[in-house]
């Protein structure tokens, strides 16, 4: 006995971009999959497209003309690029080459499928596929943060061995049911595992004023604090982010408040109880300065340096973990130089918190590679015990750490 799908995507109108690369050849499997769960798939093939699957069999699984040229009278007068673009509840690109990533962030239209792309107003998911070298060049990493900044969702690329050249790396497709849970993501977003519940986050340093032009700091780039609002929003999670200075955007679909100071920091996130969870990644000053001055302190060679005191500042982890409101899942973060889990273990009473993700940054010499640096390696302290995790990108851990997040607030 065959069991039926359930259509989780029924009467739902996608808009699917096939690009030149060879994963083109998985989307007719894609195709039949978003029709089997009730989607209504319009395809559109760009001409190198069309090296690697043919617009005929595109077009007999979509059960639907496939659209292929910007000039061509008859789809012009009866169809339009335009129109095309607008009447899709969900424009997929998949998979989206290096060049048409390219086109897409700077804005071209010399041709169907870039035009429909710049004319579109309707939400945009992309699932790139291209040589690992390819993705890592600069330039395409450049392209990846403005389309992420103009609010395009990414599913993959994975890792993985290239069809081509056998090479592996960060770069393959991902693989067709990932990319329709993306899509029922993204158009039916009720059925994510965190739609209604409620985070709380702070990321970022903070800056503690000296004098008006003046401050001290840390180092914290604010990178994994945001990537995690990012993966729990991606999750259906409502995300309040209270984020430090920081140079980096906004996460996409996340509610952002900046402040500037501990105080600030704390005062922000407690306005924003009650919640389900918090998480609090910020690299919160200890201490500020207890005498801040007003006016910007001149150099007086007649004068001594001046000194400055310290006063401590609050601890927003324990206020919230000891809170009268207390969230049901209270997440800190611990950066050591020694003693990592034994400190970080202590975190985890003295503050309240549930988990404790530990990140050891004893290796002073490249602090850098870990503040304001892309990978972070780190170990889970809960009660449960302790989990080591591999050495991952900064993303992947808040990939991973949004899915025990889930898994806590679920159960
Ligand atoms: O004690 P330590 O600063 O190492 O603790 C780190 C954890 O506590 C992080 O989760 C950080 O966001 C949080 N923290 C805080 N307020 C402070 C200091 C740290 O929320 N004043």
């Amino acid at each position: 006995m065959t069991v039926a799908l359930e259509k989780t995507l029924a009467d739902k109108k996608i808009l699917l971009i096939i690009s030149g690369g060879i994963a083109a050849y998985k989307t007719p499997d894609l195709i039949r999959r978003l029709r089997e769960r009730g989607a209504i798939v319009q395809p559109v093939m760009t001409p190198s497209a069309q090296e690697f699957v043919t617009a005929l069999t595109v077009g007999a699984v979509a059960a639907k003309p496939v659209y292929t040229d910007l000039f061509s009278r008859e789809d012009e007068q009866d169809v339009g690029h335009i129109r095309l673009a607008r009447e899709a509840d969900l424009i997929v690109v998949a998979p989206a080459t290096a060049d048409l990533m390219a086109k897409l962030a700077q804005g071209f239209a010399n041709d169907l499928a870039s035009a429909i792309l710049l004319a579109r107003k309707v939400p945009l998911l992309i699932a790139p596929a291209m040589n690992p070298a390819m993705w890592a060049n600069p330039a395409t990493q450049r392209n990846i943060v403005l389309l992420k900044q103009d609010g395009v969702q990414f599913v993959g690329p994975e890792i993985g061995e290239m069809a081509e050249s056998g090479e592996s790396g960060l770069g393959r497709m991902s693989e067709p049911l990932s990319i329709v849970a993306a899509i029922e993501a993204a158009l039916v977003p009720e059925n994510l595992p965190l739609a209604g519940k409620r985070i709380i986050m702070t990321s970022g340093p903070t800056h503690e004023p000296i004098d008006p032009v003046r401050y001290i700091a840390n180092r914290s780039s604010g990178k994994q604090g945001h990537a995690i609002a990012q993966a729990l929003a991606k999750l259906g999670a409502d995300v309040q982010l209270v984020s430090g200075p920081v140079t980096i955007p906004n996460p996409v679909g996340v509610h952002v408040t900046h402040v500037e100071t501990a105080r600030e920091m704390l005062q922000a996130v407690e306005a924003k109880l009650p919640a389900d969870a918090a998480v609090m990644v910020a690299a919160v000053a200890d201490w500020r300065t207890a005498n801040a001055s007003d006016q910007k302190i001149k150099k007086n060679p007649d004068e001594a340096a001046p000194t400055l005191s310290m006063t401590e500042n609050p601890d927003i982890l324990a206020t919230i973990g000891h809170h009268h409101q207390r969230p049901q899942l209270v997440v800190g973060f611990a950066a050591e130089t020694n003693d990592l889990l034994v400190n970080a273990e202590r975190k985890l009473i003295k503050k309240g918190a549930d988990i404790i993700v530990a990140n050891d940054v004893s290796d002073v010499e490249n602090i850098g590679s870990v503040m304001g640096g892309d990978h972070n390696i780190v170990h889970i302290v809960s009660h449960e015990g302790i989990e080591e995790w591999p050495e991952m990108s900064k993303e992947q851990v808040a990939g991973r750490l949004s899915l025990l997040i889930t898994e806590k607030l679920t159960k």
